[in-house]
């Protein structure tokens, strides 16, 4: 336990992706899809996929050690890793996997389940251990292989997803750039978007069964969560903005959960924001839910785009459903 800063700087960013590229024509191969639909709905031409040999605790590892050298620091700096997934490796957590590949000694790791939200919500929960100054240096990621339990014959749900891990630095320190966020949630539409356990019963001894099963492929009603999306986005970012004493046009960059470029259209023109400002690489990647975020930070950084002191807004949503926002200032 150090004492630190009352404030939270961003200071490094890392991404990492499978090489396995799936795009739209291979997959109108397997379903009665095109290019064309899936393009035209959805901004998605191509996703990676994780194939059998390859494993979240990997990818995570190496998002987070990108991110842990672009913020000169080693990995027994780490005080604190959280990894937000819906897909570990182990159901008790992978985040451990994740501190001892890296090398994290002195880190605590634990894994946080949000969805597509759970980059956001990762954000927030480290800002809160490092705004009490219980830690100095944390590790968020955000890393899904939904590959591994998408149903490849839907062609509603298949064509959007992709594989991916991004990662970012948070430090204590003075001024905090942090500026603002919003988290929430509404369990009365989780039927909307589900990766669900169903149950098998298996017979133990006299009277007593105990349960045999396994999780089933995503199911999403894309209706509803495109309508969610669209109304509850927008709305959670100008809260943020409010509660922040910032207006829409102080925002250099809008990372939105990159699941479809129509609602970045949408949420962009609620915001009067310009093209230019709205992050996307969907294109690339697909889908990627915890991932999506810090992989598009961390492109926009590594290009040189995004600048030390420009203002981010960053927003999440997804399964839950869950939805938040967070605005923050890049770099020390
Ligand atoms: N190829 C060809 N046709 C298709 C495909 C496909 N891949 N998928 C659906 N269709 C058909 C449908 O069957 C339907 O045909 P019908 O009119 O004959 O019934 C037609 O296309 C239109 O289907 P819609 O579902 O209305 O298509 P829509 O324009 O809504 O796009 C989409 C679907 C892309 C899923 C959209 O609703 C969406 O992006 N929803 C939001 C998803 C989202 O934001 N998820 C975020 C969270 S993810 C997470 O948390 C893990």
């Amino acid at each position: 336990m150090i004492n630190g800063g009352a404030g939270v700087a961003f200071v490094g960013s890392g991404s990492a992706r499978v090489e396995t590229e799936l795009s739209n024509e291979m997959l109108s191969r397997v379903v009665d899809t095109s290019d064309e639909w899936i393009s035209t709905r959805t901004g998605i031409c191509h996703r990676h996929v994780a194939n059998a040999d390859e494993s979240l605790t990997v990818l995570a590892a190496q998002a987070a050690n990108n991110a842990i050298a672009a913020a000169k620091l080693t990995p027994e700096d780490i005080d604190l890793i959280i990894l937000a997934t819906s897909t570990p490796d182990d159901l008790f957590g992978t985040a451990c996997q994740v501190q001892a590949t890296i090398g994290a000694t002195r880190a605590v790791a634990f894994d946080l389940t949000a969805a597509c939200s759970g980059f956001v919500f990762g954000v927030v929960t480290a800002a809160q251990f490092i705004r009490t100054g219980t830690y100095q240096n944390v590790v968020v990621i955000g890393a899904d292989l939904l590959s591994r339990w998408v149903d490849w014959q839907d062609r509603t749900t298949c064509v959007l997803f992709g594989d991916g891990a991004g990662a970012v630095v948070m430090q204590a320190c003075d001024r905090d750039r942090l500026l603002g966020f919003e988290m929430h949630s509404d369990g009365t539409m989780n039927g909307c978007l589900n990766l669900a356990y169903t149950a098998d019963s298996a017979p133990l001894t006299d009277g007593v069964s105990t349960q045999k099963g396994t999780f089933t492929a995503i199911t999403m009603n894309g209706r509803e969560v495109y309508r969610f999306a669209v109304s509850r986005v927008p709305e959670v970012l100008e809260k943020t903005l409010f509660h922040a004493g910032l207006a829409a046009d102080d925002i250099d960059w809008l990372i939105l959960h990159q699941a479809n470029q129509r609602i970045l259209d949408a949420v962009a023109k609620r915001l009067k924001l310009p093209k230019e400002r709205v992050v996307s690489n969907m294109a690339q990647h697909g889908n990627t839910s915890a991932a999506s975020i810090p992989i598009a930070l961390d492109e926009w950084v590594r290009s040189d785009k995004i600048q030390p002191g420009d203002k981010i807004a960053m927003s999440g949503f997804g399964a839950g459903l869950t939805w938040g926002a967070a605005l923050l200032e890049w770099g020390l």
